[in-house]
């Protein structure tokens, strides 16, 4: 699975690269070659999620299934996870030149993001049937697997909201609440449900659920309390008090769980890389959230503001880029310790700079300090960022027989270390 795991860094290159001209050019303006500030947006945002999240989670779980299961990859494993690197790298020139609005091809006018995403779906189906073979009646379903049931649950039921979007599109409907619904049941619950719960099931697989045999860790109650959530991603305006006070129960509980799961593998934290260990702090943040998110106003507050911009990168970025970056690189990249140790710093460094600033200017009005100064600590702390990905994806290249100095970290030796 090296293969696929090394592309995926490949992805996080090319987005983060993107994500930093985003935040430069909102500094000191566009080039003319990323001129479409809306189409830029939308090919880092895609790459990350199809090309980084998706393809290094599905790595890594075909990497732990056959240890997990005793059973051997399903045959196709290899086709589906090829499929699925070409599909997402061809998201990136897919939404550059015009986001999801049409693009002319010759005498042809075509929606090249909806096409490229309807194809990345595609291949999400095959990955989903082959899970489904390969796990299908096992005597006993370890915790991992469980979690992984319940993401790839999760992982339809964001399905079901572009089909639903692209139907409401076919049909010119005129519901503004059926598209945001639609749009939102996809976006929120591929990061916060199939991410989320994929990470815990790759961080139990990790360490190994002896720690935790008879301790009580949610993992379905998690799934079904995360399924109504996405409500709470849409206008506060839009949303009947009913349904948001769902989403607001719905949200409670299922922060509460993940700050279970968040507390056990702490626990575990002697037998965890060094960027889990940071991840977690991130994932305390996003419990946080979503107990302040509670407060009578404060919802409608955030909606008002562009808070959900820190709120997905201290998901995306805090939490799942530091999980798959410490995973991918314990399993797969052999490095000096010296060498990780400042590399694990610069990347906790860029990001909790980064995070800082994403608040800050938010919060402007209670520090007083200008826009366009944590305009530009954001774009700056970008750098770091994009360096340490560059460094783990030329060190990943090498061949182990040209390392000098080589320390491969596996659980087993964290274990015993
Ligand atoms: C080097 C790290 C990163 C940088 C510099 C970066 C930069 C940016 C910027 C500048 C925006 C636009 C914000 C705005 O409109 O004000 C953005 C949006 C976004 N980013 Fe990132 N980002 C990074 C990492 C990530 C990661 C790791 C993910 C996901 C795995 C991600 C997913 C998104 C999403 C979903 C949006 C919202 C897109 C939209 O609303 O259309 N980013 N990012």
């Amino acid at each position: 699975m090296k293969p696929y795991a090394v592309a995926a860094l490949a992805a996080l290159l090319i987005a983060a690269a993107a994500g930093a001209l985003i935040r430069f050019g909102l500094v000191n303006g566009f080039p003319t070659w990323a001129a479409n500030y809306t189409a830029v947006r939308h090919a880092h945002s895609h790459l990350m999620y199809f090309g980084w999240g998706s393809l290094a989670i599905m790595a890594l779980i075909w990497h732990h299934l056959p240890i997990l299961t005793g059973r051997p990859l399903p045959r196709g494993v290899h086709v589906q996870m090829t499929a699925t690197t070409v599909a997402a790298f061809l998201s990136f020139p897919a939404f550059w030149v015009n986001g999801y609005a049409p693009t002319q091809v010759g005498n042809l006018s075509l929606p090249l993001g909806s096409i490229i995403s309807g194809i990345n779906g595609l291949t999400w189906v095959a990955f989903i049937l082959l899970y489904t073979q390969m796990t299908w009646r096992l005597p006993r379903r370890p915790l991992a697997v469980r979690l992984w049931d319940g993401a790839i649950a999760l992982l339809v039921l964001a399905c079901v909201g572009v089909l639903g979007l692209m139907t409401l599109v076919a049909l010119d409907h005129p519901s503004f609440f059926l598209h945001q619904a639609a749009l939102h049941l996809f976006l929120d619950l591929y990061a916060v449900g199939w991410f989320g719960v994929a990470l815990l099931g790759l961080l139990w697989a990790w360490t190994g659920e002896d720690a935790v045999r008879n301790r009580q860790v949610p993992v379905m109650p998690l799934v079904i309390c995360l399924a109504p959530t996405f409500f709470l991603g849409m206008a506060p305006m839009l949303v009947p008090p009913a349904l948001s006070a769902v989403a607001m129960l719905g949200n409670v509980l299922a922060v509460g769980m993940l700050g279970r799961h968040g507390l056990l593998l702490w626990e575990q934290r002697r037998r965890l890389p060094l960027l889990v260990r940071f991840s977690l702090l991130a994932l305390a943040v996003h419990v946080l959230i979503g107990v302040v998110i509670i407060f009578p106003g404060v919802w409608t507050w955030a909606a008002g503001t562009q808070l959900r911009v820190f709120f997905l990168h201290n998901l995306l970025l805090g939490w799942l880029s530091s999980v798959l970056i410490g995973l991918t690189a314990a399993q797969w990249i052999s490095l000096a310790t010296a060498a990780r140790q400042i590399l694990d710093a610069l990347w906790i460094g860029g990001v909790c700079v980064m995070l800082v600033a994403l608040l800050g200017l938010e919060m402007g009005g209670i520090v007083p300090v200008s826009s366009r100064f944590w305009l530009e600590l954001a774009a700056w702390s970008s750098l770091p960022l994009v360096g340490v990905v560059l460094l783990q994806l030329v060190r990943a290249t090498r061949s182990d027989a040209d390392v000098d100095v080589v320390e491969t970290i596996t659980p087993a030796s964290m274990m015993t270390g």
